[in-house]
């Protein structure tokens, strides 16, 4: 006789089986860390990007990955990596660090690459290398007919440095034309806006809370974007990391060089909507020391390598079709390289003089940056050598 144990025989082997089903989204994961480099805090050393690739690639035959890419910004190892396992999850996660430890293991300690494994903070791997030190930007998504994704990664800053070109992309009809034109985009988009100090988050609705969203984005040391929903129908628009290692370790270790997810085109912002907001170099929190404002400059892969008083910051555009999940670029997986294009020339002169300018204050606010975000570094020393001869007025 039928009974509710068959019923719930029954339920169960069919749970099992969705469960089973193979997920139709793809999950992009972008995880990067500075595990050393080379000449100080400039540069990734080639060889560290190979052992990362064949770690990747190997990752890649045994099927836990779809595709990679590895590259770098600056000292930044950043590993690009799609694949069906969700957010979260422990086996990608666990990849990318035992990718980074292997960097640190067989290049950055024999060849003394400097600062090797400086974002590694934790020894052992806890299941989620966020809060351990690297940075990680995930979107598990449904690939569209046509899915164009935009990869950026910066040095020398902080997760707020994407504040003002993520509110031009997706608030700002002055930027977005598709805001005003486009009617898949009309509604607008929900903006995750996290308070990295206090640890909690607010989705801000815009346009209707533009004026409440620009008054936290203002504070990018505190408030920082972490997701954009489009508001229609709640599809991930973009993902950015938002570790604070100085809040994660409780003492000054270097700016959290940031990546940034952003899918293009077709109820998205166009490339070019995207790309338009670095053409005015902002001022970003980080450079020399981490402890500077100085103006994002826009480059190419080749030119990813800060120099001037360890500037200026700079950022990388990386451009890709996604094709079930293959990462589809401009021969084999080198991706389109978006500011690498005389486009971008006089935003990096302005850069440039942008960045003259501001060094000729030397340690006067604001060019130094606030005390605040300072009380990682050598100021409370300072003022604990001078309580004692602090005299009340
Ligand atoms: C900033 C950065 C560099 C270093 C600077 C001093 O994020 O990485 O500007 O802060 O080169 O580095 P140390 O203290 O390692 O000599
Ligand atoms: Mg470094
Ligand atoms: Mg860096």
């Amino acid at each position: 006789m039928f009974n509710s144990k068959h019923l719930y025989l029954i339920v169960g082997y069919v749970l099992i089986l969705v469960r089973r089903m193979p997920s139709s989204k793809v999950t992009v994961s972008l995880i990067k860390a500075d595990v050393g480099s080379l000449c100080g805090h400039h540069v990734v050393h080639p060889k560290q990007l190979e052992v990362a690739r064949r770690s990747l690639e190997e990752a890649k035959r045994n099927g836990l990955i779809i595709d990679y890419y590895a590259f770098n910004c600056g000292d930044d190892l950043e590993l690009l990596m799609t694949h069906k396992k969700g957010e979260n999850s422990p086996e990608i996660h666990g990849l990318a660090w035992n990718t980074f430890k292997e960097v640190v293991a067989k290049v950055s300690r024999p060849f003394k690459l400097y600062a090797a494994g400086q974002d590694l903070l934790i020894e052992t791997f806890s299941g989620n290398v966020k809060g351990m030190g690297p940075g990680v930007a995930e979107m598990e998504i449904e690939e569209r007919p046509s899915e164009p994704i935009i990869v950026l990664a910066a040095d020398k800053t902080e997760p707020g440095a994407w504040n003002y070109p993520l509110y031009k992309m997706f608030a700002s009809p002055d930027n977005t034309a598709g805001l005003v034109i486009d009617p898949s985009m009309h509604e607008g988009f929900i903006f995750r806006v996290m308070d990295v100090v206090d640890g909690k988050y607010v989705d801000l609705s815009c346009p209707e809370e533009i004026y409440t969203l620009v008054g936290l984005l203002g504070t990018p040391g505190k408030y920082v974007v972490e997701r954009v929903f489009r508001k229609a129908d709640k599809a991930i628009a973009a993902v950015a990391s938002t570790t604070r290692l100085n809040l994660i370790a409780g003492r000054y270790v270097g700016k959290d060089d940031p990546v940034l997810i952003v899918r293009a085109q077709h109820g998205f912002p166009a490339v070019g909507e995207v790309l338009a907001p670095f053409g005015y170099p902002h001022l970003v929190a980080g450079w020399m020391r981490g402890s500077h404002n100085g103006p994002l400059m826009p480059v190419s892969l080749r030119n990813a390598r800060c120099t001037f008083f360890d500037g200026p910051p700079r950022v990388v555009a990386l451009g890709f079709q996604l094709a079930n999940g293959e990462l589809i670029g401009l021969s084999g997986s080198e991706p389109a390289d978006l500011f690498d294009d005389p486009a971008f020339d006089l935003a990096r002169k302005t850069a440039m003089k942008v960045a003259d300018y501001m060094r000729r204050m030397g340690e006067f606010m604001p060019a130094r940056l606030e005390p605040e975000e300072l009380e990682y570094t050598t100021l409370p020393k300072i003022l604990d050598k001078l309580k004692d001869r602090f005299k009340s007025l």
